[in-house]
């Protein structure tokens, strides 16, 4: 028997940060939208916990006790009081270290396929309380859809969404550290005297005009509206983005950002025709590795049969 489950990518249409808070994460007033780049996580009965990884840039993904998707198998066992004999194999199409959630749809492609292998029978808020615990962005992944995030991000609350969004993403060679791009943030912030802790910041929030355009299926409005806070920062260490970045919009996007922390970088189009020229001149510029289409929203992690 094995149980294969379908997660998705994710970008943020705005990422607001605020300061530094004393645990050392950052209040968030993020803007998830779950897009189709997927993962495949599937799940067999084994001896012992197993976990095999491939695709694109699965040699960058860590095997050992780092692996998200393993430690969503052992916290899943350790809760109900067995052991984690599961093999994990996890296919790869989501870039490693991009931006893109690709490790938080592993852990919740992990714990959803093993709590169906083991049939703990676990509740949605629990299994999104074990999300909160495997990272900040592990609960959207299993949500999907869009929604916005409060507190580091893991508190969720749905957001309508009418219609689908066109997106092309700008793979880069390479990943970013999350942490490392907070970490820019904060020097930045410092260094031009704006602040980088909580008591210096005011609380961010989301856009109430770009969760207008996201209600209304507004390509145009929200292209106006999008924004990402970790955008400098990941410029900062990273600096060839700016010219992906001209690339895509010169090519007709109507916006383009930074993906989260980076380096995909993402462009909005409103229609596929677009879209399509838009990958087009991404790829021939040799300003990136490759260049996908996508459209979001699309639902969170999701059993196959
Ligand atoms: O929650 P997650 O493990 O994905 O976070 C990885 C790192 O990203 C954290 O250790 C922290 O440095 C940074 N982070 C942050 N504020 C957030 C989310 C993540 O500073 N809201």
């Amino acid at each position: 028997m094995s149980v294969t489950v379908r997660v998705p990518a994710k970008v943020n249409v705005q990422l607001a940060v605020g300061g530094r808070r004393e645990d050392g994460f950052h209040g968030l007033a993020n803007v998830f939208l779950a897009v189709g780049l997927y993962d495949h996580v599937t799940a067999e009965p084994a001896d012992a916990l197993r976990l095999a990884v491939s695709g694109s840039g699965a040699d960058q993904v860590p095997l050992d006790e780092r692996n998200l998707a393993a430690r969503a198998a052992r916290l899943l066992a350790q809760r109900y009081g067995r052991e984690p004999r599961v093999a994990l194999r996890i296919e790869k199409d989501i870039p490693v270290a991009g931006g893109m959630a690709g490790g938080s749809a592993d852990a919740a492609g992990a714990l959803l396929a093993c709590d169906t292998l083991w049939g703990t029978g676990a509740s949605r808020d629990e299994l999104l309380e074990i999300c909160a615990e495997l990272g900040s962005d592990v609960p959207f992944s299993l949500v999907g859809e869009a929604a916005l995030g409060r507190g580091r991000g893991e508190l969720l609350t749905p957001l309508e969404v009418n219609g689908a969004f066109r997106w092309v993403f700008a793979l880069a060679d390479g990943g970013l550290s999350t942490p490392e791009v907070y970490g820019e943030c904060d020097r930045l912030r410092a260094a031009s005297g704006t602040g980088a802790t909580v008591a210096e910041r005011p609380e961010p929030d989301a856009s109430p005009e770009l969760l207008a355009a996201l209600r209304a299926g507004d390509a145009k409005a929200l292209a106006a509206t999008v924004g990402n806070d970790l955008q400098d920062a990941a410029l900062s260490l990273r600096p060839a983005l700016a010219e992906t970045l001209a690339v895509g919009r010169a090519a007709g996007a109507s916006a383009g950002l930074v993906s989260g922390s980076g380096p995909t970088c993402a462009f909005l189009t409103e229609s596929d025709e677009t879209a399509e020229a838009v990958a087009e001149a991404l790829r021939a510029s040799g300003s990136c590795r490759d260049a996908r289409v996508a459209r979001g929203p699309v639902p969170g992690a999701t059993l196959l049969p």
